[in-house]
């Protein structure tokens, strides 16, 4: 809410409302998007709603070459305005003209226009860029990284900020079209479908597009030598696989898991309601490090995930992911209950449908199995905190959570809650106390301290309260 003039009557207040903010009104837009566990991730003052991304990637040198077009819309009349980066820029253009620009702290760029951006209008803004990203490190860290014969980039929360400037958080989605140019003879591996490739003068440029809304750290890129297979399911969703040629002994078990994306896919669409993308897939570089990661349409798996032979239990669990944290995302990023409690329980699902245990089981083994003792119990899912936020106590008592609600409302309730949710949500924003709401709202009942017990308490639920809610 403004206050400039002192307005004569309640219509002239009432237009003053509907009349957006002038230029001469224009302050700087947010460092940061107002999450607590990330305060410099996002940004205020506008919304993007499309990326495209111009990209050549030398893999010998690590460098990479970007031209960045933003398409967005200001929410406020700003004086200047952020986007979250952390790689060398050489020049921003906003609205064709050449702008100002400075790096502020380790992946703010502040953008200077001449004048003022009105409120409510498009903007398009230009970053041209060159850096080698795997050697930009913040606390020591990277997210690009480097395999023997190429890069990959995907990371959680952050990864946007080594490969592309971005309004990095998941409140903000928007599509994408993403061009890479690299040595022919390589592939590259990214979200959506690949609509075209060509080869000039010793380079091959994919063009990738992704057409519906997507979060920032959800959107990767591989670069490298892959094998690629490609397939349409039952309703003619398009299904592109890739792994690394140089999986050695992992490929085959990689195969036998990744391989299986069709099937899993038509089976959670039947448990979590109609698949919310246009394309699937997923691919394995060859990367040492050890985590998989739901990026959009494309999860990304390391090796590392198959080295006991096939885990298809894995593959379902980033799939479902596409319904819970792509589609429906977090708020802030201490909602992350909402993705991980519910990719969890999927796998638990799996389980009890493949006849290895079924999810009120594996809910008693969690109990029963870690001792009140144990850090595990001292975790809240609604609210781990940032170093937390991937501990297992979010997953598998997040997972416990669910089952508990499972026996509180029926089977016939919590699986239209499952779908419902996804359909309400798709492409925004849910946060736990959401979810918790409208669990209460469509079955009826009090469930508040169903949510205490196993979400918001930092200590093992009592035995009796395990017995209430039947775990
Ligand atoms: N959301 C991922 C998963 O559970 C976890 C990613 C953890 N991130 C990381 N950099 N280790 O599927
Ligand atoms: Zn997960």
């Amino acid at each position: 809410m403004r206050h400039r003039l002192i307005v004569p009557s309640a219509a002239a207040a009432f237009l003053m409302l509907a009349v957006p903010a002038s230029a001469a009104d224009a302050t700087p837009g947010a460092p940061g998007a107002g999450d607590a566990y990330y305060p410099t991730s996002g940004n205020g003052g506008y919304d993007v709603s499309h990326y495209d991304l111009r990209l050549k990637y030398e893999p010998k040198s690590d460098k990479l070459d970007g031209t960045a077009t933003l398409t967005a819309t200001t929410t406020q009349a700003l004086s200047r305005f952020n986007l979250d980066f952390a790689l060398k820029v050489s020049e921003v253009l906003v609205n064709g003209r050449p702008t100002p620009f400075a790096k502020t702290g380790a992946h703010e760029l502040e953008i200077t226009p001449a004048s003022p951006l009105e409120e409510g209008k498009e903007i398009t803004v230009v970053v041209r860029y060159s850096d080698t990203p795997s050697q930009v490190k913040i606390d020591g860290y990277s997210a690009w990284q480097r395999t023997p014969d190429g890069a990959v980039v995907a990371n959680e929360p952050e990864s946007a900020v080594w490969w592309f400037p971005s309004n990095d958080h998941p409140r903000d989605k928007a599509t994408y079209d993403i061009s890479v140019s690299v040595p022919d003879g390589l592939q590259t591996v990214s979200n959506g479908e690949l609509k075209s490739q060509t080869s000039k003068l010793g380079w091959t440029r994919y063009n990738w597009r992704a057409t519906k809304p997507q979060a920032s750290y959800l959107t990767t890129l591989a670069v490298g030598k892959f094998d690629i297979t490609t397939d349409k399911t039952a309703d003619g969703l398009p299904v592109l696989n890739a792994y690394s040629k140089d999986l050695g002994d992992n490929l085959a078990s990689a195969k036998a898991s990744v391989g299986r994306t069709t099937e899993i896919i038509d089976w959670e669409s039947k448990v979590f309601g109609p698949y919310p993308f246009n394309a699937i897939g997923g691919y394995v570089p060859n990367v040492k490090t050890g985590y998989a990661l739901e990026t959009q349409t494309r999860p990304y798996y390391s090796p590392s995930g198959f080295a006991n032979g096939a885990n298809a239990s894995l593959v379902v669990h980033e799939l479902a992911h596409q319904w819970f944290g792509d589609s429906v995302s977090v708020k802030n990023w201490r909602d992350i209950w909402v993705n991980e409690g519910f990719a969890t329980y999927a796998q638990w699902l799996w389980s009890e449908k493949e006849g290895e245990g079924t999810a009120q089981q594996l809910a008693d083994y969690v109990y029963n199995g870690v001792p009140a003792d144990n850090e595990f119990w001292k975790v809240k899912p609604s609210d781990p905190g940032a170093n937390n936020q991937f501990h297992s106590a979010v997953y598998n008592r997040g997972a416990v959570a669910l089952q508990a609600l499972r026996n509180k409302v029926g089977d016939k309730t919590f699986f239209a809650l499952l779908k419902d949710w996804t359909e309400q949500n798709r492409f925004g924003n849910g946060s736990v106390e959401d979810f918790a709401k409208f669990a209460e709202k469509v079955s009826g009942k009090p469930l508040q301290k169903l949510f205490d017990t196993w979400l918001n308490t930092a200590s093992k639920p009592s035995a009796a309260a395990a017995a209430r809610d039947g775990i």
